[in-house]
């Protein structure tokens, strides 16, 4: 299948130097089909702008997939409280979890407030944000199909936003 082509992908750095993924993986989600790259370990730089180049992809048809037969992306590497992550919550969840309206005693327009315990704090003795540990509610709550998931109307790639910063990059700030 065309869009499993490493050569299909680049992605160029503002001082235009093109790097291509070693490796493209289909991935089947609930919300569709979706490509990842890989990209050799330091390649990519933390914190940093890049584009993200797709051209000649067919589809099943034998068509090209976009009109101009090629689609740029902006792309930013590295996830971090400060951002993405506080915009997301800003708009997604902290209109239900703030001081005066805690869906479930929890709240969620802080750092240090993801911390804590919730409701559940005697029957789960668990802080809901835990680096490092993907079973950590805020991550199984913001999983496709789960109940914030829904309550705050996330998107696949919203959802992964959480995982991606909870478990890969540690929660950091
Ligand atoms: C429409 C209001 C609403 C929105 C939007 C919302 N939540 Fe919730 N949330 C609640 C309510 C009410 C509860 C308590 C009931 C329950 O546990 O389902 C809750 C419970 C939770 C809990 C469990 C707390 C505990 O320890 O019991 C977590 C974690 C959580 N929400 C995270 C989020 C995140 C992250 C978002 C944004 C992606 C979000 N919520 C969006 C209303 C909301």
């Amino acid at each position: 299948m065309s869009a499993t082509q490493a050569t299909h992908y680049a992605v160029i750095r503002t001082s235009g130097e093109r790097i291509t993924p070693t490796r493209v993986a289909w991935v089947d989600t609930l919300f569709g089909q979706t490509v990842r790259l890989f990209f050799g370990l330091g390649a990519l730089e933390d914190s940093t702008h890049y584009q993200l180049t797709v051209l000649g992809v067919r589809d099943a048809w034998g068509q090209p997939l976009f009109a101009a037969d090629s689609a740029t992306v902006e792309t930013y590497t590295g996830l971090w409280y400060s951002y993405p992550i506080h915009d997301v919550l800003q708009r997604k969840c902290t209109p239900c979890h703030r001081a005066g309206n805690a869906g479930g005693n929890y709240r969620t327009d802080s750092y240090e407030a993801l911390y804590d315990f919730g409701s559940d704090a005697s029957s789960n003795p668990r802080p809901n944000l835990i680096p490092g540990d993907a079973r950590s509610l805020l991550v199984i709550r913001t999983s496709p199909r789960h109940s914030m998931f829904n309550a705050g109307h996330l998107s696949y790639a919203e959802s992964q936003l959480f995982i991606n910063w909870i478990v890969t990059y540690q929660a950091r700030r």
